[in-house]
């Protein structure tokens, strides 16, 4: 069972956590007990298997972790009242083996066993890959992580209205081997982008941000699905590239929420028009175009990954924009630590950054999980923390 690592603002008290506000009472996994650990200990280890038929987590949990809260200091508190207060109760993200298991459903092509022929081929071949590339890339001295100039000129031809929405297509014929847990599937990634949809309609229901930015909103995929969810709040989304930002104002100006994106989301349509009002502005994640404390929660989804060239300075301006929280959905060097995920990481020149670092750049991490279902080769998992 999940050795869930809860520790109170007030040091030395344990604690039960609350649940979410949208999760169902009969469906929070069962927790029998609760440890301490030190909190600048951010380490989890890898994912943990999930029973989906009673939503429960199974074995070892301890892929999750809540960090120690400490004390709010900086900014105004009475400015952002409810995040900071939400954030002082404790963060837990409660999204169920079920509610995962149906996200993924569609996606997935064929199910496989760790020990199947074919699942243990398809690692070799990876491996093989991504070793090589990886010494591909250190022999030939290349810098670290890609240029602005590098992303934009891929994302040129990627971030058209048809590409998007073929990204996000649950039933696309494009598969990869996808692992959550201890189950192996060849799957196309939509479902793994819906899990992480999951964890940020949890994480917004329990924080009530009045405003929320996406930093690499790529075409806005996250957004529309959230607002639709959460038509009362103010979302902003900020992307590097033109062609990003002329998609997502394209689809912004639809009248109804396409049906592409309505069929993506993992929850059912609450507002099919919220997505008018999402904002979108170009500019880059290493200079946020935006006054301190601007909005209530600063989220990325696996677009830090690429900013490994500004990857402190993006980290520092999360902090600077945010008035109380932010969520990463990243590939913390901490989940990418060896083995096939390390030698992808580096020969993509993808952000490597661990979650201790985070600390030093203003942000304090509160809450991490790493069980999340994510691609057999690249080791991603959410932390979420309060800017100080
Ligand atoms: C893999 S895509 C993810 C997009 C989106 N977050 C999603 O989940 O669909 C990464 C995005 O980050 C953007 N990006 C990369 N570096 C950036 C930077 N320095 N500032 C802003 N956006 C950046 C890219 O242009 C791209 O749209």
């Amino acid at each position: 069972m999940r050795n869930a690592l809860a520790l109170g603002s007030a040091p030395g008290r344990l604690r039960r956590d609350r649940a979410s506000p949208s999760s169902a009472p009969e469906s929070q996994p069962q927790q029998s007990h609760f440890s301490r650990v030190d909190p600048k200990v951010t380490t989890s280890a890898d994912s943990a298997p999930r029973d989906t038929r009673n939503g429960s987590h199974l074995k070892n949990e301890s892929h999750v972790q809540i960090l120690d809260g400490g004390v709010v200091n900086g900014k105004s508190v009475e400015a952002f009242v409810p995040v900071r207060r939400a954030l002082e109760n404790g963060v837990r993200i409660n999204v169920t083996d079920a509610e995962i298991a149906e996200a993924l459903a569609p996606s997935i092509g064929r199910v496989l066993h760790s020990r199947d022929k074919d699942w243990r081929r398809l690692k070799r071949r990876l491996l093989l890959k991504w070793r090589t590339r990886r010494y591909r890339r250190l022999l030939s001295f290349w810098r670290q992580g890609t240029s602005e100039k590098e992303l934009n000129y891929k994302y040129e031809g990627k971030w058209t209205p048809t590409r998007a929405f073929k990204r996000i297509d649950v039933s696309r014929d494009q598969h990869t081997p996808i692992i959550w847990g201890d189950r192996c599937y060849l799957a196309n990634t939509a479902g793994t982008k819906r899990v992480h949809l999951l964890y940020l309609m949890d994480l917004i229901a329990q924080l009530h941000p009045r405003s929320v930015l996406e930093v690499g909103s790529g075409t806005g995929q996250n957004l529309f699905v959230l607002s639709a969810q959460f038509p009362g709040i103010a979302f902003t989304g900020l992307e590097l590239t033109a062609a990003g930002v002329k998609t997502a104002r394209a689809i912004a100006s639809c009248a109804k929420l396409p049906d592409e994106l309505a069929r993506f989301s993992p929850r059912p349509i609450r507002d099919d028009t919220a997505h008018r009002h999402v904002e979108f502005v170009e500019g880059s994640g290493s200079s946020l175009p935006f006054p301190d404390g601007s909005f209530d929660l600063v989220y990325t989804v696996l677009a830090l990954e690429q900013m490994e060239r500004v990857r402190e300075d993006a980290l520092r301006e999360i902090a600077r924009v945010s008035a109380g929280a932010a969520a990463m959905i990243e590939p913390f060097r901490d989940w990418n630590a060896s083995g096939i995920a390390r030698n992808r990481v580096v020969a993509k020149g993808y952000f490597s950054a661990r979650l201790s670092d985070l600390r030093s750049l203003g942000l304090e991490p509160l809450f991490t999980d790493s069980s999340l279902p994510r691609k057999l080769d690249f080791g991603v998992g959410i932390v979420v923390a309060r800017a100080n």
